[in-house]
């Protein structure tokens, strides 16, 4: 799968979502940051909800915000494919954990460049997908970090999704074509152009 990140994009938020939704993509990476956990705020629920409401793509949210639990009623109400937490973002994570699945949402828990791969494995069976960032998490057009690939390589024979977020273009891809991964997430490579289909066809390996 190719999921397409709007944080960076020449144009406003809305027309992007629409731009990827009209794209030959697999999913609409939503990115929702809340000026705590990560230093940029780009999102009020009212206002999200409303550009999201009408996309046809199924929805993969990234919540890179503290308290994730405030967030997950309303989102749900999106009836997104997936939404994919931080370690250390709450008091309780296997609490937040239930309460996505109990939406029949997939739950994903994110695992930044500087934190350990085995902070995943108390929750490996009971989550359905584990984003490695292969950038720190806050903003879109980051350089792709190569020694996260180890973390892809661990989780490779686990029963678990795996994707990556960050810094994916025409030069990093290259790097994944030996990996399993399940979902591919690219931002600015994609959206810093017109021509979306042109540089999602670069992101697929044959
Ligand atoms: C990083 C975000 C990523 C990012 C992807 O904070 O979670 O999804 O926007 O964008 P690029 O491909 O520009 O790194
Ligand atoms: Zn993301």
């Amino acid at each position: 799968m190719i999921s397409v990140s709007f944080l960076k994009s020449i144009y406003g938020r809305y027309e992007t979502l629409k731009k990827i939704d009209n794209s030959i993509c697999d999913c609409v990476h939503v990115d929702l940051m809340d000026g705590i956990y990560v230093g940029e705020k780009n999102f009020t629920l009212d206002e999200i909800i409303n550009d999201l409401k009408d996309l046809k793509k199924p929805l993969d949210i990234h919540l890179m915000t503290n308290s994730p639990e405030k967030y997950i009623r309303d989102i749900a109400k999106l009836h997104p494919l997936r939404i994919t937490i931080h370690l250390n973002t709450t008091n309780n994570i296997n609490d937040v954990i239930d309460l996505i699945k109990e939406y029949n949402i997939e739950v994903g828990i994110a695992i930044n460049p500087n934190e350990d791969i085995h902070l995943i494995d108390k929750y490996i069976d009971i989550i359905d997908y584990v984003l490695v960032m292969s950038v720190y998490p806050g903003k879109g057009g980051q350089e792709f970090i190569p020694s996260v690939l180890s973390k892809v390589e661990y989780l490779k024979n686990k029963n678990v999704l795996i994707g990556i977020d960050g810094g994916i273009n025409e030069q990093s891809i290259n790097y994944l074509k030996d990996y399993r991964i399940d979902n591919i997430i690219s931002g600015s490579f994609v959206c810093m152009g017109d021509d979306y289909n042109k540089q999602i066809e670069l992101l697929k390996y044959n």
